[in-house]
């Protein structure tokens, strides 16, 4: 496909009403930003009700440096995750687009699997972590999405398991669309869960394994997905116009990576009838301290939402009516 040009920079697509004194420097609250994650205190003073407790100042600093950024339009990159989306594709459109756009209108599973790894890949390998939580089934329930965007599907647990669910509760039409560039991350063959992955050519065939248990889940028909980087991906999703009522973001978990990847989501999610939701995993883990509980709760005080909690995952309805894009 052509790489067509960057389209000039626009107002963020979300207009906030509070305006902060100009006279208040911003690299000031920089400092603040950099000081306030580097001591990782973002995190400190959040548990189940987060949105009870008063952030501390040097918090409060934080979100006005990105408020004030965002609202004046002056901030340059920082904050920037790209222009406004393109007009919505009807949901029952959404596999046909990526399709086209992805894999030259030809499904990815013709004449699935290539000769070369057929006797390479299980028949069925889906290992996932809290990919089977009531969270899943709360939310597919409560929301009934046509389109769930998945963000870090790695082998297709919880996709799979949302075909399942979206079967299960009548959603017959329901696509998921999964983004992961299928590569895991650096050393992960290494991990004892992965050692007995077979590598082609210093490939592990993640994105095969991962087709081959959407065969093997009856489920080529209802997952469609983007073979790339989260911001990439993201980035175009947004362009075509492609939006989902449920998005599940789970890829990086350090704070840059799940910030991003949020903030991207957040424009993807076309609130339904009983509202969009955004959600994740590891929100308590020791680990997530230092990364994705951070990134989510600073997107949640940007955004004045809140922030629930479902096992461990992180949930955010949005259900404002007035939400606009
Ligand atoms: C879904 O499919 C089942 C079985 O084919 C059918 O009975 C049901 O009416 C369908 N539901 C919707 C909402 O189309
Ligand atoms: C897939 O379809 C086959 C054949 O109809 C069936 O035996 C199998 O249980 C199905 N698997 C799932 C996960 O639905
Ligand atoms: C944030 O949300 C609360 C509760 O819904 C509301 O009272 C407050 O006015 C909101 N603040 C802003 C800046 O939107």
């Amino acid at each position: 496909m052509k790489q067509e040009p960057r389209s000039p920079p626009l107002p963020h697509h979300f207009r906030y009403s509070k305006r902060i004194s100009s006279a208040v420097k911003p690299v000031v609250y920089f400092i603040c930003l950099l000081l306030a994650y580097s001591l990782g205190y973002l995190s400190s003073y959040t548990r189940n009700n987060y949105t009870h407790n008063k952030p501390p100042a040097h918090v409060n600093a934080v979100v006005s440096y990105v408020n004030t950024a965002i609202s004046s339009g002056t901030e340059g990159d920082h904050n920037n995750f790209g222009a406004v989306c393109g007009e919505a594709v009807p949901s029952q459109n959404i596999r046909h687009t990526i399709l086209e756009r992805v894999f030259k209108g030809i499904s990815p599973w013709q004449n699935f699997p290539p000769p070369r790894v057929d006797n390479l890949l299980r028949k069925k390998w889906v290992k996932g972590w809290g990919s089977k939580g009531a969270v899943f089934e709360n939310l597919i329930r409560k929301v009934r999405p046509k389109t769930i965007i998945e963000v870090g599907t790695f082998l297709g647990a919880s996709a799979l398991h949302m075909v399942e669910l979206t079967r299960r509760l009548g959603l017959n039409n329901t696509q998921v669309v999964c983004i992961d560039d299928f590569r895991g991350w650096p050393g992960f063959s290494d991990h004892q869960k992965f050692k007995d992955m077979k590598m082609v050519n210093g490939d592990v065939l993640l994105m095969y394994q991962f087709m081959q248990n959407v065969v093997n889940g009856n489920a080529t028909e209802s997952v469609v997905y983007m073979p790339f980087s989260s911001g990439s991906a993201l980035e175009k999703l947004c362009e075509w116009g492609v939006f989902g009522e449920l998005i599940e973001v789970d890829a990086g978990h350090d704070f840059h990576s799940a910030w991003s990847d949020i903030n991207r989501a957040f424009k993807l999610l076309k609130p339904g009838s009983a509202g969009g939701v955004l959600f994740g995993h590891d929100y308590f883990t020791a680990a997530d301290n230092r990364g994705v509980r951070r990134a989510v709760n600073l997107f949640a005080s940007v955004h004045n939402l809140t922030v629930q909690v479902d096992g461990q995952h992180w949930v955010i309805h949005i259900t404002n009516p007035s939400f606009s894009y």
